[in-house]
């Protein structure tokens, strides 16, 4: 993990920053005692099992073993490599990084950097065309939508001017390849060879990350012709699925309020958002993803839908029902009514409008009922065997007992069945398998380290004096775990430099997850009173010792057993003294 950048620059931004404050930038951490604790943001749980300590600078998962300091946070939380993680702390905790020596790594910067900067280059372009003369029918239609000038600002909307090559001759002039820009997803390969403007004519709105990098762009025709949008392809920094449009304006009134609403277009969000429905997000047309709704999880697990009032909205509601249900989280439906959606609504009713919509919101029982009482006839057999099995496929999704047996009941009331049958039909439906594509990062089955070994490296980590004393009577070579001998003689290389032993500092110098894992998870084992560790310390010394003699003793053994074999004497003799001599060291 080290590499290039030196130990004591990366001490330095470690002890300015807090883990604590890191971490609450992406999840919404509850206190616990002197640690901090959240649902895992790296797997899929419903019980928070991930742990912050605020003493020792680390986090730890007690259910997938994710473990580390802060930068190790950013790089599996953001997805950054090492070096994007320290220069992001640096740059929070004012430390300088002191220039890379090689030039050719400047050069090497990253596809997915060079790609923002490209994106947020077209965006300026897109920006300073639509408060240009030529940008003046574009502006009448924003305020005729009753977006307001500086909503236009916040949300940096731009205009792609009409032609086929306005965006590839400013980049052009700014000295950016073309083969980078179509990486981009600005422009298309012509047929014949060459490129063209993918956006033009069309009012832009930029979609952004929740760091505020400009990702992807939607545009939008200033008339009815159709296709209404035209979206950015995936590239690199773009996939639709796993982002959510607006999340980077709203996230911090998502987490204050504890609730997030979720809406269907750009519009939708803008709108409401500029009339201060403040904590709102929009799909961008879709079903929502696994993925959005772990990032939504980062800041809420209260979910309230306000689709468009046709039946694409509603498609995309009952999917969405599934999927969230499926991830935890507590969801309610307001349904609008035909030909209504949220930008709209509050047009029409103002922000209060889609407030009442969101206070009268059904659960997903009452949403979903009425829906299918829609489409089959309840007092018929077939209809109510139709409900059933509708409302059971999300009924099953639910992990908490109580409320699958509380919703059977319900539903059994509805179809005027009795609960027996209900439940007799939810049984038949498969257990779920677990759908997530991701998978958790580190689910390996681990062999367990040996508990003497674990104690000290805990001893270690709490006291430095300890050090001297546990290495004056083991060497490295004594610790027979790799994982064990990776931490203490890292341990080892930080005493000898005179340096604080911290547990988020001692994982600069090792790379591996293991090691990383298994420093966290002893920084969040009990303590020990104190008159039991001196003990304790003695105690486990001696297992390790004699561990160390009996697997000596086991390798003896063996070659004893292979030099009587191959009818060695001279070794055989030389083999059986040093047996001896062992026998008589460990009595
Ligand atoms: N959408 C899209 N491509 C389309 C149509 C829709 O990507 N051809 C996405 C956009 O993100 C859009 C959302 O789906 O914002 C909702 O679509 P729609 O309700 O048709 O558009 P609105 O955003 O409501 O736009 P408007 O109010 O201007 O009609
Ligand atoms: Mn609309």
């Amino acid at each position: 993990m080290t590499g290039r950048i030196p130990e004591n620059i990366l001490e330095e931004i470690l002890s300015r920053i807090d883990i604590v404050e890191v971490i609450s930038g992406y999840l919404s951490l509850k206190k616990t005692g002197r640690n901090f604790k959240a649902n895992c943001p790296f797997h899929h749980e419903k019980t928070a099992s991930f742990m912050v300590s605020a003493d020792r600078q680390i986090y730890h998962c007690f259910g997938c073993g994710e473990s580390g300091n802060a930068f190790k946070f950013l790089m599996r939380h953001e997805r950054m490599d090492f070096p994007e993680a320290v220069e992001i702390l640096a740059k929070k905790s004012g430390v300088t990084l002191p220039q890379r020596e090689n030039p050719e790594s400047v050069k090497a910067e990253s596809l997915s950097n060079k790609l923002y900067k490209i994106n947020e280059l077209a965006l300026g372009f897109f920006e300073n065309n639509l408060i240009s003369p030529a940008g003046a029918s574009s502006r009448d239609y924003l305020l005729k939508r009753g977006i307001r000038q500086e909503t236009v600002k916040e949300f940096r909307l731009g205009l792609a001017p009409g032609g086929w090559d306005n965006l590839i001759n400013f980049l052009r002039s700014k000295g950016v390849p073309l083969s980078l820009v179509e990486s981009a997803g600005l422009v298309l390969i012509k047929d014949g060879g060459g490129y063209y403007d993918r956006f033009r004519n069309r009012i832009i709105f930029p979609i952004f990350d929740v760091r505020s990098r400009v990702i992807g762009f939607g545009a939008r025709v200033l008339d009815d012709s159709l296709p209404k949008y035209v979206n950015s392809p995936e590239t690199p920094v773009y996939t639709k699925g796993k982002n959510l449009f607006g999340l980077n304006l709203s996230k911090d009134f998502i987490r204050d309020s504890d609730c997030v609403v979720i809406v269907e277009g750009y519009l939708d969000f803008i709108i409401p958002y500029q009339e201060g429905v403040k904590n709102i997000v929009a799909s961008q047309g879709t079903a929502l993803t696994v993925e959005q709704i772990k990032l939504l999880k980062r800041y809420t697990n209260n979910v309230v839908m306000i689709f468009d009032g046709d039946q694409a909205g509603e498609m995309a509601t009952l999917r969405s029902l599934d999927i969230l249900i499926d991830e935890g989280i507590n969801v309610r439906v307001a349904p609008l009514p035909k030909g209504m959606d949220p930008d709209v609504l509050v047009r029409r009713s103002g922000p209060e409008g889609l407030k009442t919509k969101i206070a009268q919101s059904l659960s997903f029982f009452d949403y979903k009922l009425d829906l299918l009482k829609s489409r089959h006839d309840i007092n018929d057999a077939h209809g109510k065997s139709k409900i059933a099995a509708e409302m059971l496929s999300t009924i099953n999704k639910f992990d908490n007992a109580i409320l699958k047996c509380e919703y059977t009941k319900k539903l059994a009331e509805a179809i005027k069945i009795p609960e027996r049958h209900i439940v007799e039909e939810l049984n038949k439906i498969k257990p779920l398998q677990n759908s997530e594509a991701a998978g958790p990062v580190f689910k390996k089955k681990r062999v367990e380290i040996n508990p003497a070994e674990k104690l000290l490296v805990k001893f270690m980590l709490e006291e430095k004096e300890l050090i001297e004393k546990i290495m004056q009577e083991l060497s490295l070579s004594d610790f027979q775990d790799e994982r064990t001998a990776k931490v203490v003689s890292a341990i080892q290389e930080m005493a000898v430099q005179g340096k604080n032993i911290q547990p988020n500092f001692l994982m600069n110098y090792f790379s591996e997850d293991e090691a990383t894992q298994f420093v966290c998870e002893t920084i969040f084992m009990p303590d020990l009173d104190d008159q039991d560790r001196e003990k304790a310390v003695n105690d486990c010394i001696n297992r390790i010792k004699v561990d160390r003699l009996k697997s000596k003793r086991e390798h003896l053994h063996n070659e004893i057993n292979a030099a009587q074999v191959s009818g060695d004497e001279q070794k055989l003799n030389s083999l059986i003294k040093e047996f001896h001599n062992l026998i008589k060291k460990g009595d």
